[in-house]
């Protein structure tokens, strides 16, 4: 199986800003400004990979420490929290781990040199290009928005008068250049295409595999927990019990794994849902529900961007779709909802209820297989797979519950 890593990566960056509306297209044009610098300087291709991935996946960390404002403005003293934590989630990755001080210094300033180290480290020269490409875009932006009449000139100006003090010279002059050129600057006075910014990247056709995949996805349900932390390892738990009825359902080991991913992905879309709803006490009315409902749908439209897996997309968006047709958003029924879906939909039932809620604790045995029957005689849930899971009951609680032991290390 061969993934485009282009578009793993770009439906990370829409994750990331889905998260952070102000960010709209932020990721995708400063990967477009670090790319063209990083011809400009004609950089190594290796290299030039290095920072557009980078580049593309920069904020990564405001995932999980909103000071995006902060970075807008860009004002405070060197200790941009989301740099450390973006640069903490791509160790995570292997793929991306070699990258991880990239990140964490892309708000390093040059500072007449004093930027090219820290301590005994070298900065990555990377780094630079990055901080001057996301400065470009915010500065522009700006500039646009306050309806500047020659924002690309005023820019060019900002820019230049903070050579040596923000930016790195090298890195400046090869701005410099690119600022003349007309196609740059019509690039980023309008929403850029995504298959644009893929022709021209230097990952256009480089491919993963599901086992790489699958170090993305575990990287994505860390960051999806921890966005909706009361249920701090929800998106774990549902891939592994869907794992679990999948390996039960004989399925093909590829398949185990594919049911797996989709299991960790299935909450994805509530990155758009703010937090202050996600974590509302007390009653919500019509409208908070309308939108926290919304969450499988911005799922389905994130993974469906890849083409490769449009079938975990599908099952991962459908978690909460029933065999009588009460399910949404797509209400679909019967034979509509393919078995795949059902034992992430039977997962995520089960893990929400044995699993600590802010209102209530995990609930008893007895009472889950109460609430389960119910459900299949509701036809809300399958009730061969039902029958399956409470069958193996113990069995897969022992299973979570090691995963939590060897994550609590
Ligand atoms: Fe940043
Ligand atoms: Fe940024
Ligand atoms: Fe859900
Ligand atoms: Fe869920």
């Amino acid at each position: 199986m061969e993934i485009n890593l282009f578009q793993v990566l770009s439906t990370i960056a829409l994750a990331i800003e889905t998260s952070a509306p102000e960010l709209n297209g932020h990721h995708k044009r400063t990967a477009f400004i670090a790319n063209e610098l990083a011809a400009e300087l004609k950089l190594v291709p290796k290299y030039r990979e290095d920072v557009f991935i980078s580049a593309l996946l920069h904020d990564i960390g405001g995932l999980v420490k909103k000071d995006y404002l902060i970075a807008i403005d860009d004002q405070e003293p060197y200790s941009h929290a989301h740099a450390t934590y973006g640069a903490a989630i791509f160790k995570m990755v292997p793929l991306l781990a070699d990258k991880a001080s990239i990140i964490l210094h892309h708000h390093r300033k040059w500072g007449y040199g004093q930027g090219e180290y820290q301590n005994d480290e070298r900065i990555p020269f990377a780094s630079h290009i990055i901080y001057l490409a996301d400065r470009i875009d915010i500065q522009y932006l700006k500039l646009q928005k306050s309806g500047h009449e020659s924002p690309a000139e005023r820019c060019i100006e900002l820019i230049k008068e903070e050579v040596e003090t923000r930016f790195h010279p090298l890195v400046l002059e090869a701005f410099l250049r690119l600022a003349n050129k007309t196609y740059f600057w019509l690039a980023l006075s309008r929403p850029l295409p995504l298959n644009l910014l893929r022709m021209y990247s230097p990952i256009a056709d480089k491919t993963i595999n599901l086992d790489e995949l699958m170090d993305f996805g575990l990287l994505l349900n860390t960051i999806i927990d921890m966005h909706c932390n009361f249920t701090c390892r929800h998106s774990l738990h549902v891939g592994i019990v869907a794992r679990f009825l999948a390996e039960k359902c004989h399925y093909s080991e590829v398949e185990c794994k594919k049911i797996e991913l989709a299991g960790y992905l299935h909450d994805i879309g509530k990155l758009a849902i703010p937090m202050s709803l996600l974590h509302k006490e007390g009653k919500l009315d019509d409208a908070d529900i309308a939108i926290l409902k919304s969450h499988s749908y911005h799922t389905f439209e994130l993974l469906s961007s890849i083409d490769a897996i449009t079938d975990i997309a599908r099952w991962a968006a459908l978690h909460h779709e029933k065999p009588n047709g009460y399910g949404y958003p797509f209400s679909l029924a019967g034979d509509e909802i393919g078995q795949e879906c059902r034992i992430i939909s039977i997962a995520d039932v089960f893990v929400a209820l044995t699993e600590n809620r802010p209102y209530r604790t995990a609930m008893p045995a007895k009472r889950v297989s109460e609430i389960l029957h119910q459900e299949a005689e509701n036809n809300s849930l399958d009730s061969k797979l039902v029958n399956l899971l409470l069958e193996h009951r113990q069995e897969v609680m022992n299973i979570t519950n090691n995963m939590d032991l060897m994550h609590s290390y």
